[in-house]
């Protein structure tokens, strides 16, 4: 079965907590994704990391009523269960969490720290967890192409479907040099903080200021569109409806290529806090 991907989703960091549970806004959070099934979104991506697990009872909650083949999440390992037992610890968690029988993408979050090469362990976990139908697909998460080269070699029967990286317009290096490679390989891009952690809606530069006139579109859409048009999934984060909807409106149009080339331009131009 072939990884299918919509061209946007739904980033769920925040919900139900950062890296520790907090309650407080759990229905919010919930009624949200409801809200972006209702809109047209059917990818949720979570991790075993966020909210300490809560983010991953919420999207649980949320899915329910839905058909579960109508919907894929992504979820994560994160970088502390890299072992063969902690992995599949790890998914057992995480699919309780989830109240569901199957992962659709199964990504390794990030190596830790000083480390340069998955472990084949990692890999002959993941394989396991998908040779049982626990998890539909494996994937990484901000690997460079060594890394994911390494991560295929460790793999008998499956492969990488999908590498999920940090990508967005004041950010572009890293999707630009792994872009050819997954392409070559049938890996699926995904972009994470595809707006800057929201700094791109604010459309304070020149160039996003011009291109929302041209083109009647938000500097939200302006960002999106941009990361969409190259075939890569973006999965922006909202906690406001008014955000879901805005940016489904990143959709179904097209910028000339002379205004995306414009857009590369504004790589690095303003400094933010990139992942660590
Ligand atoms: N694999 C990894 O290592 C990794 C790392 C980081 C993130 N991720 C995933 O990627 C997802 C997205 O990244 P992110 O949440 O860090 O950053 P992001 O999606 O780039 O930005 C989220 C911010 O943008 C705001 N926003 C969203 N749509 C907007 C709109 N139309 N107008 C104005 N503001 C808007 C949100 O505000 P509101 O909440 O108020 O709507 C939020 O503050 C995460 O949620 C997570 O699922 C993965």
């Amino acid at each position: 079965m072939t990884l299918s991907l919509p061209q946007l989703g739904m980033g769920t960091w925040g919900m139900g907590g950062t890296f520790e549970e907090d309650q407080s806004s759990a229905s919010e959070s919930i009624e949200m994704l409801r809200f972006g099934f209702e809109l047209g979104f059917w990818l949720v991506d979570v991790a075993e990391l966020h909210g300490g697990g809560l983010t991953e009872k919420l999207v649980g909650k949320a899915i329910k009523g839905y058909p579960r083949e109508d919907i894929r999440i992504i979820s994560k390992v994160s970088r502390d269960h890299l072992k063969y037992d902690d992995v599949l610890k790890a998914a057992e968690g995480s699919l309780k969490r989830l109240d569901t029988d199957y992962i659709d993408l199964y990504l390794i979050h990030k190596l830790p720290p000083g480390v340069a090469e998955p472990a084949a362990e990692t890999l002959s976990a993941m394989e396991r967890l998908c040779n049982e139908g626990l998890v539909r697909h494996i994937g990484v998460s901000n690997f460079s192409k060594i890394q994911i080269e390494c991560a295929k070699r460790h793999l008998a029967e499956n492969t990488i479907e999908a590498n999920e990286i940090e990508y967005n317009l004041l950010f572009q290096k890293m999707g630009n040099e792994i872009a050819p490679f997954c392409k070559e390989n049938n890996i699926h891009l995904i972009a994470h903080r595809p707006l800057a952690k929201g700094i791109l809606t604010q459309g304070e530069h020149k160039t996003m200021k011009m291109l929302s006139n041209k083109y009647g579109k938000t500097p939200a859409q302006i960002a999106l569109n941009f990361i969409l048009s190259q075939d890569i999934t973006a999965i922006p984060k909202a906690s406001n409806k008014k955000h879901l909807e805005e940016n489904i409106g990143a959709l179904g149009w097209k910028m000339e290529e002379s205004d995306v080339e414009l857009l590369r331009q504004l790589d690095g131009i303003l400094p933010y806090e990139k992942i660590k």
